[in-house]
């Protein structure tokens, strides 16, 4: 995940929107990261965590949809506070008015 994260960094757009999933949730049995210790990774960089299970359809609707839902808001963001378009502004999000 360090990996990924310094890969995103290094190429993707800035303030690319990033989210951490921990799937195969329904296999607790086999569980390789403790809950918490995701958790906290995910909060190290700023950004969401959800646990899901394809499988057992287990919040991989609200992983999407929180996902765009995020997307939306930073862009609309952008928009409102005049950021210019493409690559301008990006990487500074700004508190959502009121
Ligand atoms: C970024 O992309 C370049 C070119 O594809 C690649 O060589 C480099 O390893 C990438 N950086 C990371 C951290 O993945």
């Amino acid at each position: 995940i360090q990996n990924w994260m310094k890969s995103i960094k290094e190429n993707a757009s800035a303030g690319v929107e990033r989210l951490l999933i921990g799937n195969k949730c329904d296999m607790e049995g086999k569980r390789k990261v403790q809950r918490d210790a995701a958790e906290k990774l995910a909060k190290e960089h700023g950004i969401r965590f959800f646990e899901t299970s394809a499988k057992s359809s287990v919040n991989v609707e609200e992983a999407f949809s929180t996902l765009a839902r995020d997307i939306l808001q930073k862009s609309s963001r952008k928009v409102v506070s005049g950021g210019g378009g493409a690559g301008a502004g990006g990487g500074v999000p700004r508190p959502a008015p009121p």
